[in-house]
């Protein structure tokens, strides 16, 4: 069987990808008392029995091994007002130390990972596995709390590599009658 030409390229795979409009979550940990952060949207819900969930850090970050060394993280689901959040914690080379000192946040009381004020939902979580992907580690946690804001915000979105704000949250109404 002729295999088709692999061709792809970086910046082609960046462009389509970049089409999967996401939520943006700010992911934490501590370790020994510190508090460690990062942006992430590379996050997805996997399964519901037992609770997991699964966010990729690439395993430069310094967030990596802080995270898979603590065994524990909070997902937090920003908010549309959030965006210089979202900026401050995707800035490499910022310092570690003091990171959330301008963002308010409380441990969670599940695992002590930063929990966010303002977010639409946080999830505490456990690590279940690590596996490795390339240059990141997609790292499955199962939900061990959930903190919802009963009257949530809008979501912060990213698309085609832009901060980007739900236009409406109306649904989009009923599907049309099959045939
Ligand atoms: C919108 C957005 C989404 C991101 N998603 C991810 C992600 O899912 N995984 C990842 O490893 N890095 C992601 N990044 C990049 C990290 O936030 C960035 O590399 C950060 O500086 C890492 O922090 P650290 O060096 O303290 O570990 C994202 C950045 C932005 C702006």
């Amino acid at each position: 069987m002729t295999r088709p030409p692999l061709d792809a390229t970086e910046a082609q795979f960046r462009l389509a990808m970049g089409r999967f409009a996401s939520g943006v979550t700010v992911v934490t940990t501590v370790v020994d008392g510190a508090e460690h952060a990062m942006t992430a949207s590379s996050v997805c819900s996997v399964s519901v029995e037992p609770l997991l969930f699964l966010v990729c850090i690439e395993r430069d970050a310094r967030f990596h091994d802080a995270v898979v060394g603590a065994g524990v993280l909070a997902l937090n689901i920003l908010s549309a007002d959030q965006r210089a959040v979202s900026e401050w914690l995707a800035t490499r080379g910022r310092p570690v130390h003091g990171q959330l000192e301008r963002v308010p946040h409380v441990p969670g009381p599940a695992t002590g990972a930063p929990l966010l004020a303002g977010v639409q939902a946080s999830i505490e979580g456990r690590i279940d596995a690590v596996h490795a992907a390339g240059d990141h580690s997609i790292i499955v946690a199962e939900a061990l709390a959930v903190v919802l804001d009963p009257r949530p915000p809008e979501p912060l979105l990213h698309y085609r590599s832009g901060y980007r704000a739900l236009a409406s949250l109306s649904a989009l109404g009923p599907p049309p009658p099959r045939g």
